[in-house]
C-alpha cells in the first residue's frame, strides 16, 4: 500500500519478482538451463536501434489492422500462460476481461487453470485457444470441439514444446503447482496411459517422443476443424514453409520465452528469413522479450504483422490482478503510438526496416 504503480513494463517486471515466492518466480518467470535465450530474447531488441522522422504531423494515424478476418484495434496480443490463477485470483477470467477492456486478442493456454468456457464468455476478445497435439487424436479433437463451441476462432497448436526444457530454476526451487491449481481442461481426455518404461529405454526418446506429434498430425487436425489454425514455436525457414504447404494459416515466430531448448535463436533474430521463406501473404506474429512500444516497431519493421506478450501478463497480475494487466496493455500501446509517430508512421504498414540502424555499429 502507498507504493506508486509501476510506470513500464520493466517495473512490472522488478514489482513482481519483489511479491512472488520463490517457487511461483522460478516457474513464471524462469526459463531453461543457463537463461542464454531468456536473455538474449531481450538484448537483440537492444541492439536495434530506430531512426526517427520528423516533420510528420497529420491526422489519420492508427494502430489497426485486421489479422486472419478480425479488426482488432491494436496488434498487442495476449500469449498463452498457463496457470494464470497461481499469480492472482482474477486468474485467465481477469486477463479476458482485461484483454476486452482493452481490445487486446487473448490466447488462452490449454493448461489454463480455469474451464475454457469461462474466460471466453467474461471476454469477448478471448478468441484463440492454444493446444498441444494430444497422444490421442480423439482427445486433441475432443479439445478442438470443445473450443468451437465456446466460441474460439483460432487454434493455436503449440508445436515447440513436445518434452519440457532442462528447467533448473524449477528444480532448485522445488517448484510443483499449490493445492487447487491444476490444468482443469487437460482432465478425462481420452489419451492412452503411459506404458512402463522398459530397462535401458530412453524416457526422451521412448516415452515423450513416441507419443509427440507430426506434421502429418497437423494435416489430419487441418481436416478436422474450419477453425483458423495458428502453429506456434517456429524458429526454422524450413519448417515455417512446410507448415504453409500444411495448410495453415499463420504463423507464431517463437522459442517459448526461452523455456524449453536453452541457446535456441531469438524469433527476432529468425524473422527476417522467415518472412522471406513464406512471402507476404502469410501472417507472421512474433514473442519473446517485447516489453516496450519500440520492441514492437522493430519486430514490425522485420515482419511481423502482431506481437504476443508472456510474462508480462503473470507479472502484471501477480502485483495488480485483471486491472494490472488491462495496465500494461494501456502502457505498451501508448508506447507503440509514440514511438510510430516519433518514426513518422501513422499506420503500422508505414513501419519498415529502413527505420532500423544497428546499435552496435562503430562509426569509424
Ligand atoms: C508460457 N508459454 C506458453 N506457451 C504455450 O503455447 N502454452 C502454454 O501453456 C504456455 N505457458 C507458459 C507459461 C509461462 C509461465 C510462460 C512465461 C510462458 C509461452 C508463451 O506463450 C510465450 O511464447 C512467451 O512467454 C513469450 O515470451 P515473453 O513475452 O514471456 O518474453
Amino acid at each position: 500500500a502507498g507504493r506508486a504503480l509501476p510506470t513500464s513494463l520493466p517495473e512490472y517486471t522488478e514489482e513482481a519478482t519483489r511479491r512472488m515466492s520463490e517457487m511461483a518466480a522460478a516457474y513464471f518467470l524462469g526459463g531453461a538451463a543457463d537463461e542464454i535465450t531468456l536473455a538474449e530474447n531481450r538484448r537483440c531488441f537492444d541492439r536495434v536501434g530506430l531512426v526517427p522522422r520528423v516533420l510528420s504531423g497529420g491526422t489519420g494515424g492508427s494502430t489497426a489492422l485486421r489479422l486472419l478476418g478480425r479488426d482488432l484495434a491494436h496488434p498487442v496480443i495476449l500469449a498463452p500462460v498457463a496457470y494464470q490463477r497461481m499469480a492472482h485470483p482474477d486468474g485467465e477470467s481477469g486477463t479476458a476481461m482485461a484483454a476486452a477492456a482493452l481490445d487486446a486478442l487473448m490466447v488462452l493456454s490449454c493448461q489454463a487453470s480455469e474451464p475454457l468456457e469461462v474466460p471466453a464468455k467474461v471476454g469477448r476478445t478471448c478468441r484463440w485457444m492454444q493446444i498441444y497435439m494430444q497422444p490421442a487424436r480423439e482427445a486433441t479433437l475432443a479439445l478442438a470441439r470443445r473450443a468451437e463451441a465456446a466460441g474460439y476462432e483460432a487454434l493455436v497448436v503449440t508445436v515447440d514444446a513436445p518434452l519440457n526444457g532442462v528447467r533448473n530454476r524449477e528444480m532448485r526451487a522445488g517448484f510443483r503447482l499449490p493445492d487447487g491449481i491444476s490444468a482443469v481442461n487437460l482432465a478425462n481426455l481420452p489419451n492412452p496411459p503411459v506404458p512402463p518404461l522398459p530397462d535401458g529405454a530412453s524416457a526422451v526418446f521412448d516415452r515423450f517422443m513416441a507419443r509427440a506429434p507430426s506434421w502429418d498430425d497437423i494435416r489430419w487436425l487441418r481436416g478436422q476443424t474450419g477453425l483458423k489454425l495458428v502453429l506456434k514455436g517456429i524458429l526454422h525457414p524450413d519448417d515455417a514453409v512446410r507448415a504453409v504447404e500444411t495448410g495453415v494459416d499463420a504463423l507464431i515466430v517463437s522459442n517459448h520465452g526461452g523455456r524449453v531448448l536453452d541457446s535456441a535463436a531469438p524469433a527476432l533474430v529468425q524473422l527476417p528469413q522467415i518472412a522471406a521463406a513464406v512471402g507476404p501473404d502469410v501472417p507472421l506474429l512474433l514473442d519473446g522479450g517485447i516489453r516496450r512500444g519500440t520492441d514492437i516497431v522493430k519486430a514490425l519493421a522485420l515482419g511481423a504483422r502482431a506481437v504476443l506478450i508472456g510474462r508480462p501478463i503473470v507479472e502484471a497480475l501477480a502485483v495488480n490482478g485483471a486491472q494490472g494487466v488491462a495496465h500494461i496493455l494501456r502502457l505498451l500501446r501508448d508506447e507503440l503510438e509514440i514511438a510510430m509517430a516519433l518514426c513518422g508512421c501513422r499506420r503500422l504498414q508505414d513501419i519498415h526496416p529502413g527505420l532500423l540502424c544497428d546499435l552496435q555499429a562503430s562509426p569509424l
